[in-house]
């Protein structure tokens, strides 16, 4: 088959998308009080219904779940009533979303969480590094271990928060198991030392991420669902040594659910993305062509060009995206593109987040 342009259209799961382009989930922490979406979010997300498909930034699927300030959650019925407001912007322009479904795990901290709750992971290891919190920039805790009914209980969590999802009015749900969060906990040794049945073995270190995958999908359909990973993605302290034979087993479970997707971060040995690319031959496959996630200029059309005729059938952009709402439009005019202002990534008004030009309003 040849390679098909940026600007062909997919079948993905119950979708079909009009272009090979997805903007990736990114955290903006401007929800409101009770992680309730805004308005403005509503804005933010419509003015980007070019892209073949929108994923949120990630939504924690409880409270236990949230790692940063103002990131907003699918677990009350105010959350959904406000992402409905969201959804409803982005279908009315046009475009698809689905909520990414982010559980932080060991990342964040206390002071983030409603009275008494502190946060759950794997096994009790603190990661290394500092979250940022009301109270300015604090080291992580060490979290409480999951015990064996705490998991079956997270693994719930998703699957409810998948059915709000759906209530909420969006398209599917993208199960976060990427970037060193809670599912991404369980796959590396690092964080994840446990000696039951969820811990040891590469085969062990993916039960969490199956079940939580296999809960949405009873809860949704397969044809909902995506997954995000990072194989061997050292981002929030997590170090995989096993890289290969743990996404090599993880896959291998997951290939015949019919998801609707896998949302690949590009490795840095290229090794695991050639078995990732034969491993998911048969589902459909985006990439996110930035292995460096944040530390390197984003990919621009030629990095995304290489990934499709390597057999990507989507492309995740991320920050050029966020800087442009008219992203597709010009990548198929070749046009330039604003410069993302990473001082308005997280937090704040709608400067930086509402109010990046499209090419018209630049003219
Ligand atoms: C402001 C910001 C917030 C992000 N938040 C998330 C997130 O919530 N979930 C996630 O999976 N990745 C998140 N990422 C990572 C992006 O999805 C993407 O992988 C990364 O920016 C690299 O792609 P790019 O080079 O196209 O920007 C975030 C990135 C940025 C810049």
């Amino acid at each position: 088959m040849s390679t098909p342009s940026l600007f062909d259209p997919l079948t993905v799961g119950r979708l079909q998308v009009p272009n090979r382009v997805v903007m990736a989930p990114m955290t903006r922490s401007r929800a409101g009080l009770g992680g309730v979406p805004t308005e403005v979010m509503a804005t933010y997300y419509s003015q980007r219904a070019g892209a073949g498909l929108i994923v949120s930034e990630g939504t924690q699927p409880s409270a236990v779940g949230q790692g940063y300030p103002s990131t907003p959650g699918l677990h009350t019925d105010e959350q959904v009533a406000g992402w409905r407001v969201v959804t409803d912007a982005v279908h009315a322009a046009g475009g698809r979303i689905v909520a990414q479904l982010m559980h932080t795990g060991r990342i964040g901290h206390p002071s983030l969480l409603p009275d008494g709750l502190v946060p759950v992971a794997p096994s009790a290891v603190r990661a290394a590094g500092q979250v940022f919190t009301p109270g300015g920039m604090q080291d992580h805790v060490v979290p409480q271990a999951l015990t064996e009914q705490g998991i079956a209980e997270t693994v719930a969590d998703y699957a409810a928060a998948a059915r709000r999802a759906v209530e909420a009015g969006f398209d599917g749900v993208e199960v976060h198991a990427a970037n060193g969060y809670l599912p991404h906990q369980f796959l590396a040794g690092s964080s994840n030392q446990r000696t039951d049945g969820y811990g040891g073995s590469p085969a062990a270190r993916t039960r969490f991420v199956v079940e939580v995958v296999q809960a949405t999908v009873d809860a949704i359909g397969a044809d909902r669902v995506g997954i995000r990973i990072s194989p061997g993605n050292t981002f929030n302290d997590v170090v995989e040594e096993d890289v290969l034979e743990t996404y090599t087993a993880l896959l291998e479970q997951l290939a015949p659910l019919g998801l609707a997707y896998l949302n690949l971060i590009e490795a840095r040995d290229d090794a695991v993305n050639e078995r990732i690319l034969s491993l998911w031959a048969d589902g459909v496959l985006a990439v996110n062509p930035s292995p460096l996630v944040q530390l390197q200029a984003p990919a621009g059309k030629d990095g995304a060009e290489r990934w499709l005729a390597r057999g990507a059938d989507l492309i995740t952009l991320g920050r050029t995206f966020l800087a442009n709402p008219d992203l597709v439009e010009r990548l198929a005019t070749d046009a330039p593109l604003n410069e993302p202002d990473s001082s308005t990534f997280y937090g704040g008004t709608e400067q930086g987040y509402t109010d990046y030009p499209t090419l018209a309003q630049s003219a």
